[in-house]
């Protein structure tokens, strides 16, 4: 059997990544200027992004994180989507904004979405780094997105490959592609 070891290409930089955070956060600033946010983060992909976009608020903010695992993902797209780690509080009144590392076939910020909405926040906005539109199943938009990409395996930045990746400080193309 062939194994070829992947090779990784970095599709967006720190330094490219830096630039869309900072203005990520400066719009979100902007549109909440004056009041207070509470940030999810949906783990484990989101951690580092939201912990760089924490940063780039000006802005009053807390955190909070939930945990979902979707079944029958990839070419078995079933929509499943279980919580397995509920928020800490309740975000009622409050201005919420999810945020996520990749929006794919939109399953989990779908599911997530109908999940705060039932605790009635004042507001809720999204926030994803990456979005792979050609993958959709569920239709969903970002409302503060970083970049749009094409169907490609990315790693780095938050997102793994198997457990493995999250730490590299780039967004990289993994090459093959894994099975
Ligand atoms: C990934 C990613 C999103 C979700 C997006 O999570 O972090 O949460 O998939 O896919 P969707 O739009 O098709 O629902 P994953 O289950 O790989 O967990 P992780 O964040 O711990 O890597």
């Amino acid at each position: 059997m062939k194994s070829s070891k992947p090779q990784l290409q970095v599709l967006f930089s720190r330094a490219q990544i830096a630039e869309r955070v900072a203005a990520l956060g400066a719009a979100i600033s902007r549109d909440f200027a004056g009041q207070h946010v509470v940030l999810i983060g949906v783990l484990k992909g989101a951690a580092i992004f939201m912990s760089d976009l924490a940063r780039a608020l000006t802005i009053d903010a807390s955190f909070d994180f939930v945990g979902a695992a979707s079944y029958g993902k990839g070419s078995k797209s079933s929509g499943e989507v279980q919580l397995t780690k509920d928020l800490d509080r309740s975000v009622s009144g409050e201005n919420v904004i999810l945020v996520e590392d990749i929006l794919d076939t939109g399953f989990t910020l779908s599911f997530l979405r109908r999940m705060v909405l039932l605790h009635e926040p004042k507001t809720l906005r999204v926030a994803a780094l990456l979005d792979k539109p050609s993958r959709r199943i569920e239709p969903f938009t970002a409302d503060y997105l970083g970049f749009t990409i094409e169907d490609r395996f990315v790693v780095g930045y938050g997102l793994d490959h198997n457990e493995r990746y999250r730490n590299l400080p780039d967004i990289c193309i993994i090459d093959p592609m894994p099975e």
